[in-house]
């Protein structure tokens, strides 16, 4: 139906006849000649209709509404230079119309403007519900192209390095991922349910076992939690899982991977390898395992310094086992007034939103002498003073802002705060320099943390890494007392704040396997009821292996500049998990619910 794409054609069809198909983007009558913007995936070339060409051709062109789809022929021809458009790419040149059919006009009532030339922002729910036409639009038809290069890219890279790629299953049991599993009811195995998988971790370990080596796969995993920008209930993993690789080859291979997407994608050179923090360093550094480290503005632990201070606040926290933590802001006695800082300003704010129950600061103002509201400046020693000063580096005119309680609660705030001041002080580099693309390996982190409500403990990731062996000791006997402080052989890889990837060696050795799932308060009768296909198959030959898997959609994100995943999807769902073109989830049938044995408890409140 066409010779080429509406956005090939440039000075060197100059005098070809060409024919085009694509979408009206835009149609202008000058006085007699009529100009068609015609859009196709590729771009838009101007089409000009003279009525010397033919009254009825002519005709056609007049009553054409945006978004028709139309067949053009014509001849390319350079464009008068004082209409040259330096803006497109096909802005030289033009095609003059002797042939236009109507493909397939617009009847219904266009909800938004699909032009290029429109730049009017369009609200995301309309934009979700007719997403048939987003797509049209330059944006997303931009990000799923590069969407596509991404996912190439990484395919042939990891083919080239022999990996294969194998499907896993969708209705399956539920994988331990940390969110709650959809579920799909069986028909057939009455009472009995599927999980869809939260990720294909088991199976990609089962594959090892199977003796694939490397495996791959562009994988959806399904997580029913709190949405966010960066989170969507269904979501994309290139998921990796590959045998007798140690962790520093797992990671220098995952590092050149992501350096290939970026040559391809953006065309930049990544510095490699990248920095290492181990989850220590990052929660000490930045109260966070995802630490942004485009800017400084780290925290510092000052607990040794102020335990023995006068203000209770402060040393009571260490007293009580917490800690006491600071940031200092540059030049914050100028950029930053009381008001923010005080309950009710929107810093404090940020800190409590993470738990704190308020933020202390002292103003430096100069080398001696500081000025507080409140306790501190009263109950602060000259060697304190100077002490404090020398830890934080703080000159004339800084401003530090304090957390002390537990330290996990002094962490998060002051992450929290340290990221908010990140974006309100512009601290966060926007110019194409080596601070762009803050690449970051965290590792060692630990096997496990303390879910406080049920007092057990719970897998860090999940409860398939392998410890770290120096942690653990050679004596099986030993391992049990060992684990809950052992360190995982567990790796995130962090890009500026955003966690982009995960994954760990795992557990090869059946025994070990048993322990950490007793560990995290599964009774070894349920362990086996849940996992003995897994410890099984450990016990039959299982090869050292170990993987991770990327948020594809997340990478996608960050390459396009967007602020949200969303805009990376096809057709993604909303904040409440909805899709808002099909109006899915709906209800079903009462004959398809008996079908499957299930009875809705649901009461709709009205
Ligand atoms: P993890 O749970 O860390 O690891 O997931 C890997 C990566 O997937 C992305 N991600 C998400 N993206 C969008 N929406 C979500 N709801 C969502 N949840 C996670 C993140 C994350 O880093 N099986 C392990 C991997 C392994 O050990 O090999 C796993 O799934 O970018």
């Amino acid at each position: 139906m066409r010779s080429n794409g509406c956005g090939e054609l440039r000075s060197k069809h100059i005098a070809s006849n060409v024919k085009l198909c694509g979408w009206v983007d835009r149609c202008r009558d000058h006085g007699g000649v009529i100009f068609i913007d015609l859009r196709d995936r590729s771009g838009t070339i101007q089409i000009t209709v003279d009525p010397d060409q033919g009254a009825e051709l002519f005709a056609s062109a007049e009553s054409l509404r945006n978004e028709t789809v139309l067949q053009i022929t014509g001849l390319v021809r350079p464009r008068p230079a004082d209409a040259i458009n330096s803006k497109l790419s096909t802005g030289e040149i033009e095609v003059l119309a002797n042939g236009l059919e109507v493909l397939n006009p617009v009847t219904g009532n266009l909800p938004f403007t699909v032009s290029i030339h429109d730049e009017e922002p369009v609200k995301e729910e309309l934009r979700l519900r007719h997403r048939h036409l987003d797509l049209r639009r330059e944006r997303m038809s931009r990000n799923l192209q590069l969407r596509h290069t991404t996912i190439k890219t990484a395919r042939r890279f990891l083919e080239d390095e022999g990996f294969i790629e194998v499907e896993t299953p969708v209705l399956t049991r539920s994988t331990p991922e940390g969110a709650r599993d959809y579920l799909v009811p069986s028909r057939v195995c009455s009472g009995e349910w599927f999980a869809l998988p939260q990720s294909p971790q088991l199976f990609k370990q089962l594959l090892m076992v199977g003796g694939l080596e490397r495996y791959y796969q562009v994988a959806r995993c399904f997580r029913d939690e709190d949405l966010r920008a960066d989170r969507q209930p269904e979501f994309t993993q290139l998921d990796i899982e590959m045998s007798f690789m140690d962790q520093e080859q797992i990671l220098k291979l995952n590092e050149r991977l992501i350096a290939t997407i970026w040559k391809a994608v953006k065309g930049i050179d990544l510095p490699l390898p990248f920095p290492r923090l181990t989850w220590n360093e990052a929660m000490d550094r930045y109260g966070t395992d995802r630490p942004d480290t485009r800017y400084g503005m780290e925290l510092n632990d000052v607990s040794d310094i102020l335990k023995d201070m006068g203000f209770k606040v402060f040393s009571g926290a260490i007293a009580a086992g917490g800690s006491v933590k600071c940031i200092t802001v540059s030049n914050g006695n100028d950029l930053i007034s009381n008001v923010r800082i005080k309950p009710g300003g929107d810093i404090f704010n940020e800190a409590q939103k993470a738990g704190a129950g308020g933020l202390a600061f002292i103003r430096v103002r100069d080398s001696d002498e500081i000025d507080s509201i409140g306790a501190i400046k009263d109950n602060l020693n000259s060697k304190q003073k100077a002490a404090l000063l020398k830890q934080t580096g703080a000159k004339a005119g800084d401003l530090i802002l304090f957390g002390a309680g537990n330290t996990a609660t002094v962490n998060s705030a002051l992450d929290r705060v340290r990221q908010f001041l990140g974006r309100e002080l512009g601290l966060i580099p926007t110019d194409h320099d080596n601070k762009l693309w803050q690449f970051l390996w965290v590792v060692d982190f630990p096997m496990f943390e303390l879910n406080a409500e049920e007092n057990r403990l719970e897998a860090l990731h999940h409860p398939f890494c392998a410890p770290n062996r120096d942690d653990l000791g050679d004596d099986p006997d030993a391992w049990m007392e060992r684990l809950p402080q052992a360190r995982a052989q567990a790796y995130d890889l962090v890009l500026n704040g955003l966690e982009l990837g995960g994954g760990s060696l795992r557990i090869h050795n059946a025994e070990l396997q048993r322990q950490v799932l007793q560990t995290i308060g599964l009774p070894l009768e349920e362990a086996n009821q849940q996992f003995g296909f897994l410890i099984d198959a450990l016990e039959m030959g299982a090869p050292p292996h170990g993987g991770l898997a990327f948020g594809m959609d997340r990478i996608v994100m960050l390459l396009t500049g967007e602020d949200s995943i969303r805009d990376t999807i096809a057709f993604p769902k909303t904040q409440q998990a909805r899709c808002l073109m099909t109006q899915a989830p709906a209800g079903v049938s009462n004959h398809q619910l008996e079908e499957l044995h299930v009875e809705s408890t649901w009461v709709d409140p009205e």
